[in-house]
């Protein structure tokens, strides 16, 4: 644990999750509970629950859960230390210098200081003389010096060590450049550079550190990019390509486009809050970062089918971030790049005012489909629509666009008034029976959701989640286990870490509470442990609790040589350290 209890305990005591969550989702009480849309998954009707009792939020469709230090690290996109001082900044609170892990920290800063050195070395390598081509290929792709050097452009050499032996000169080890990425293994275990002969683009968090590289080739091979991996620094779902600059535009907008070269164009162009994803489809944890910034987004994709089937989820996700979404449309299948070379930046600029909203772009989509001419494509064309329409939940604004699609095909506004209501009614059935399906799926699902979590022995693991659950709900119930079980008796080793850390809390007089995991277990852990915890507990718990520990010792297929003591095998357990964070 990084940081000190006690503080985190005045930080969660003053940071009531109901408070905090409200922030974020619209919440309605429903008996002792909160209920609304769940933030992290895409649904219709709630299933995101919020208790104030137990300070812990829990989605029962899609089984995220956790304290309110896991709520900011989800909805925010935090690690753990971040999201403690983001709280605690909302609080007026400084969390302990002294006691934050420095071990972590420094070795964050060292990474940190690779990439920067790295990116700096690749930056040396464009300028240099022998590299004209280089500079060239940026000079044909319509670039100016100033618009490369305010994106750190640079050249990864045509070598396998170049890179290596560089930042290993300036003192770094082999375990800090794999760490980065920035190297790969061979399977004979010798390291190469993982970056030759691309065109390299840094990628930066919002401080501007350099955390991640793309890296282009320069001719038609492939893979055309590459990009950094996973790393301790460098979370692809988390961050946007050029989110640090388009952060200080005076825009009222941000601009989504698809690719690093699209956004690099349009900021030359002038359009200075341009970002795009990094190689994957949109996410969520994106889409809340584009929404911190600004309340209107433009999609700027590829003009290609490829681009508008992501523009179509990209609208979905941005709207559930409470983005005005508004798509643009590049004629004659172009990107945004190459239509501003062809264009200018003032045909770019109309293209943004004519771009539609998201409604009217869908229905357009549909539209492009049929020939509104032919009796059978408008029927067809107005079937179609009617599902989007039904999907706008005000009353209004559907009335409009209903009145809309009716010009559109020659129809009164009435008889597509009657279409749109069989639609939305056929919609809530469907939801209704999805959210049965949910429901159904995580209870009585054995495994857990996250399969890195996957029980090896289900029938005993639902004992050890029973046990767990119980003494969630009694605390003291952990002085009748006392000579029964051990935590070597289980055989998820999550559940036993969750178990040691119930004992431990125990024996420190502290209460068994989700809250009280925060900070030892990564979210997804914690999102396992509050559906096990918020399932119904047996009435008759002794007896629930001796069923458990029998099923347990009956699954055991060889004899523990641990001893049956709880506590004596949790001061085991703690020498072997199989905590989780
Ligand atoms: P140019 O072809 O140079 O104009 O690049 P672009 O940035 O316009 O790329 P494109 O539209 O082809 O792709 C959009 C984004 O998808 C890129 O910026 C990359 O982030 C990613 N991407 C494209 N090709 C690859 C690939 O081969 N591998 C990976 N990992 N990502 C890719
Ligand atoms: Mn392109």
């Amino acid at each position: 644990m990084a940081i000190d209890q006690s503080f985190l305990d005045e930080l969660t005591a003053r940071s009531d999750i109901v408070d905090v969550v409200s922030r974020y989702v619209s919440l309605k009480k429903s008996g002792s509970n909160y209920f609304g849309l769940c933030p992290f998954h895409n649904e219709k009707s709630p299933s995101f629950s919020v208790s104030q009792d137990k300070q812990i939020f829990h989605c029962f469709g899609c089984g995220v859960g956790g304290g309110v230090i896991s709520f900011i690290m989800r909805a925010e996109g935090l690690e753990f230390y971040d999201a403690v001082s983001f709280l605690a900044k909302q609080n007026g609170m400084t969390v302990p210098e002294n006691n934050y892990d420095k071990k972590t920290s420094k070795s964050r800063e060292r990474l940190l200081a690779l990439m920067k050195d790295t990116a700096r070395f690749y930056y040396s390598e464009l300028w240099k003389p022998e590299n004209i081509n280089v500079q060239q290929y940026f000079a044909k792709r319509g670039l100016t010096r100033k618009t490369m050097n305010r994106f750190g452009l640079g050249f990864a050499p045509n070598s396998f060590f170049a890179t290596m032996d560089a930042m290993k000169e300036k003192g770094y080890t082999q375990d800090e450049l794999l760490a980065c990425g920035l190297v790969a293994k061979s399977e004979k275990g010798n390291l190469y550079d993982k970056f030759r002969n691309r065109v390299m683009f840094p990628i930066f968090d919002l401080r501007g550190n350099v955390i991640a590289f793309g890296g282009r080739v320069m001719d038609d091979s492939k893979p055309k990019y590459l990009n950094s991996p996973e790393t301790a620094i460098f979370h692809k779902s988390r961050n946007l390509f050029a989110i640090e600059k388009a952060r200080k535009t005076t825009n009222d907008y941000f601009i989504l486009a698809e690719g690093y070269m699209d956004v690099i164009a349009l900021h030359q162009a002038g359009f200075d809050s341009a970002v795009a994803s990094l190689g994957t489809a949109l996410t969520e944890e994106q889409a809340r970062l584009i929404a911190r910034y600004t309340k209107n987004i433009i999609i700027s994709y590829d003009a290609d089918n490829a681009g508008q089937m992501a523009a179509q989820r990209a609208i979905d996700i941005l709207k559930k971030s409470g983005l005005n979404v508004r798509v643009l449309r590049i004629p004659n299948a172009k990107d945004p790049d190459q239509f501003i070379k062809e264009k200018g930046s003032d045909a770019f600029r109309r293209l943004i005012e004519q771009s539609s909203d998201d409604i009217a772009y869908k229905i357009n989509n549909i539209a492009s489909k049929f020939d509104l001419e032919e009796d059978q494509d408008r029927i067809s064309f107005l079937k179609e629509a009617a599902y989007i329409l039904a999907l706008i939940d005000s009353d209004i604004e559907r009335e409009i666009y209903t009145t809309r699609v009716a010009n559109m095909a020659k129809i009164s506004p009435q008889s597509m008034t009657v279409e749109v209501k069989n639609a939305l009614q056929k919609r809530n059935q469907s939801l209704k029976k999805e959210k049965r399906r949910e429901v159904r799926s995580v209870t009585q699902n054995a495994q857990p959701k996250d399969k890195s979590f996957k029980y090896e022995n289900i029938t005993s693991a639902r004992s050890e989640e029973g046990i767990l659950s119980v003494i969630f709900g009694d605390n003291t119930l952990v002085s009748y286990l006392n000579g029964k079980i051990s935590p070597d008796d289980f055989t998820s080793p999550i559940l036993k870490a969750f178990f040691i850390h119930a004992l431990e809390l125990y024996n420190n007089n502290k209460n068994i509470t989700i809250p009280a995991f925060e900070g030892h277990f990564e979210p997804e852990a914690l999102s396992l442990l509050t559906t096990i915890t918020s399932r119904p507990v047996p009435a008759m718990r002794e007896k629930a609790l001796d069923d458990y520990i029998n099923k347990i010792k009956s699954c055991k297929l060889k004899q523990s040589d641990s001893t049956t003591d709880p506590l004596l095998a949790l001061a085991k357990a703690k020498k072997e350290k199989k905590f989780w964070r």
